[in-house]
């Protein structure tokens, strides 16, 4: 018997090798022949390896369903010479020998970490957001991995979720592009090459508009909020080839997204063309039971499955329940047979019929990792993401000729928290921080040191310390922010503050009256209106990835000049909360003065940072703005065009931003979209022009019908350095 059957895998597995023009739905199919049901349900089944360094944590029960050919995929099992073992269980000692797929939550560099996607995002720098997706792959493939659960593309508007750290900000212009790039660099030339990882659109959808920011909460929305808004990223990543999506926790509109034929059948397959498979979030089939729509495993399994999520991840609802939902006639076969074809579809595309330890090299594993290259690329991205939010003394950049400055703050010695959260299989000891960073830019400058408080705890205990060396610095570096641990998955806030003692800390040193350079490490926009008022110097690093401390000190000294920009409204108070750019004018917007206009009467209505802010160490100057013509007839382009100059003493780069509003249309248009960004680098005294083409596509929007069409009328055309500070000309649409 079992020579049969290994022969019969042999057959199969030679029939794949044999011919990379062999038909893979010949393939496929000749496999789903000799497949039972419950093999089936086990390709549909994704389990988790509790991995530790050691690599040999995988529990007992999962090494039998491997060897049962029960399972499709594990996922926190990586390293060469590890997932070869598992790898060797599956096609070796199971019966059809059909190999494994290794997943991982690889979402901002997999051994060398880069910034964190929000930081990423702030540097609107596709190509470098590209090549980190790529560098990436590179490691996650040399150690076994085939899928990575990446790009995140939830728009999101609340900085309470703490989630925010994951995606690109709140806009989805900005958001499709960064998703778009992410892809490519994942998936890199295609699956023929053996450094190319299967990328995982998620959460879908809508996961990042829970109700007041509570994480796993439910979403209401509109479907023109959700198609004008929330969607386009995901479609993004999906046009740009991701072959796999996550479902996410949330319910939309009452319908949990895992089971939602809405978004995974009517949008992602029959709208955008979807042709991968979708899997479910962490046991999220199971959470139907408490989304309160499944009455018992098996109609949760039931009620998934038909819907779309063809694979579940940890639930094992698909494996138990599969088998007798098809033996009892509920659940189509040929419904199953469709979702396994596409599981191993992407196993076939992976090569991993051909050879199904094609990952696993551990000779290329050791060459591959925290590569020189890899690192300055992670750097180079870190000084891309800082954004300058102030710098009215013009303290920064820092002089080299420094000689005595003091480091203070809980963040400022940290290196495990300088890679934020989902920091894959990096490592803190091997992080640069921001104390270390700084000695090896200046090593003939006395640093002194002291965290001043916990980061968390209410202590004030080395606060006299902290004063101490403050007093006797000529320059104070204050590192304040949040714990890595503080922002992620499950991290929702509802105070936005500083934690712990660190406001105070700071007050503290800030009426020191000495010079104060405050650098900032955290996931999400904070409300720190206290700092904005107090410090004259601030620098929003977010959390900067493995070589923190080094890009730092090179943007802390002038030896790259910030260009970041906000891609996520920062606000100046938690009841301000959703506020962001593209909202809309309302039937009574705030005139300044009249009580009855829309405003609060204990905060102003703008931001504290408005979407697309961040400041350089030069100044820009925007000339007049105008357009070759001023209306738009069928597919006309109109070329806006706008004079940019460096004025001020340091060579620069500039993000300069296109926004568009609709001033009449059916459906109440936002104040403005963002619809095109350019980086322009300058020289001091350098003057460029800067043209954008605009067509009537930049000028649709989701009609009430839901159809996407551009309306006839005025439009107004805005180009500045941010999302507030904009030159504006008006075109008509004919
Ligand atoms: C839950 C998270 O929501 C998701 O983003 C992640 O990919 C999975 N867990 C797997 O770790």
């Amino acid at each position: 018997m079992k020579f049969i059957i290994t022969f019969t895998f042999f057959i199969a597995f030679h029939i794949g090798a044999f011919s990379q023009s062999f038909n893979s739905a010949h393939f496929i199919d000749s496999l789903l022949l000799q497949m039972t049901i419950e093999e089936k349900a086990g390709q549909l089944s994704l389990f988790t390896n509790d991995w530790n360094d050691s690599g040999d944590m995988i529990q007992d029960q999962y090494v039998e369903l491997i060897k049962d050919g029960k399972v499709g995929g594990i996922f926190n099992a990586h390293g060469a010479a590890y997932t070869r073992k598992l790898q060797e269980m599956a096609v070796n000692e199971s019966r059809l020998g059909i190999p494994l797929l290794f997943g991982f939550d690889v979402i901002h560099g997999h051994h060398t970490i880069f910034p964190v996607p929000l930081a990423e995002s702030s540097s609107w720098d596709l190509e470098a957001i590209e090549r980190s997706a790529r560098i990436a792959a590179l490691e996650a493939s040399a150690t076994g991995l085939h899928w990575v659960f990446a790009p995140m593309c939830d728009i999101s508007r609340d900085p309470r979720w703490g989630r925010v750290m994951e995606g690109a900000g709140e806009d989805p212009f900005l958001a499709s592009a960064i998703a778009a790039a992410r892809v490519k660099g994942f998936q890199g030339e295609g699956f023929v090459q053996p450094d190319a990882v299967a990328a995982c659109v998620k959460h879908f959808a809508a996961y990042g508009a829970p109700q007041a920011g509570r994480e796993y909460h439910s979403v209401d929305m509109s479907e023109l909020t959700l198609r004008e808004f929330y969607l386009p990223p995901y479609k993004a990543a999906v046009d740009a080839g991701a072959f796999t999506v996550m479902s996410a926790f949330n319910d939309l509109n009452g319908i949990p997204a895992t089971a939602n034929s809405f978004l995974l059948q009517k949008i992602l397959r029959d709208e955008w063309n979807f042709k991968g498979f979708v899997v479910s979030d962490f046991t999220s089939v199971l959470e139907l039971l408490n989304h309160g729509t499944a009455e018992n495993a098996a109609q949760a399994t039931l009620t998934a499955l038909s819907s779309g999520t063809e694979m579940d991840m940890q639930a094992f609802f698909y494996l138990q329940n599969i088998p007798h939902l098809v033996n009892k006639g509920f659940l189509e076969k040929s419904v199953l047979d469709a979702a396994v074809r596409k599981v191993l579809q992407l196993k076939y595309e992976l090569g991993l019929f051909n050879d199904p330890f094609r990952f696993c090299s551990v000779e290329r594993e050791q060459k591959m990792l925290m590569k020189d290259e890899f690192l300055e690329a992670s750097r180079d991205m870190a000084r891309k993401s800082m954004v300058l939010l102030k710098n009215d003394a013009s303290l920064l950049p820092l002089s080299k000729r420094l000689r005595k400055v003091a480091l203070i703050g809980p963040l400022a010695d940290s290196r495990q928290d300088m890679l934020g959260g989902w920091y894959a299989a990096g490592d803190g000891k091997k992080a640069v921080s921001l104390l270390d960073g700084l000695k090896s830019k200046l090593p003939d400058c006395e640093i002194t040191f002291t965290k001043g408080c916990d980061i968390v705890a209410q202590d004030e205990q080395d606060f006299d310390t902290a004063i101490k060396l403050a007093s006797e610095a000529e320059l104070v570096i204050l590192a304040l922010g949040e714990p890595a641990w503080m922002t992620g998955e499950a991290t929702s806030r509802t105070s936005l503050d500083l934690p712990g003692m660190q406001q105070e800390l700071a007050d503290k040193i800030l009426s020191l009256g000495k010079n104060v350079v405050v650098v900032l490490f955290n996931g999400r926009p904070l409300t720190i209106n206290k700092l904005d008022q107090n410090a004259s110097t601030i620098l929003e690093a977010w959390y900067p990835g493995t070589m923190a401390g080094s890009a730092l000190a090179d943007v802390l000294f002038g030896e790259y000049n910030p260009s970041g920009k906000l891609p996520m409204t920062f606000p100046r108070s938690v009841g301000q909360i959703p506020v962001f750019y593209n909202t809309k004018n309302t039937g009574r917007p705030w005139d300044g003065a009249t009580n009855t206009t829309s405003r609060y009467i204990d905060s102003p209505n703008e931001p504290l940072y408005c979407f697309g802010f961040g400041l350089s160490y030069t100044s820009f100057i925007y000339g007049d703005l105008s357009v070759d013509k001023n209306q738009i007839i069928d597919n006309e382009l109109v070329t806006a065009t706008i004079e940019l100059t460096n004025t001020g003493k340091f060579a620069g780069e500039e993000i300069v931003q296109l926004y568009i509003r609709d001033l009449v249309s059916s459906v109440s248009p936002a104040l403005k979209n963002l619809k095109g960004f350019q980086k322009i680098m300058l020289q001091p005294g350098e003057t460029k022009l800067v043209q954008f083409k605009i067509g009537r596509n930049d000028l649709a929007f989701y009609n009430k019908d839901l159809k996407r069409i551009a309306e006839p009328g005025e439009f107004e055309i805005m180009i500045g350095t941010d999302s507030m500070k904009l030159k504006t000309v008006r075109i008509r649409l004919l």
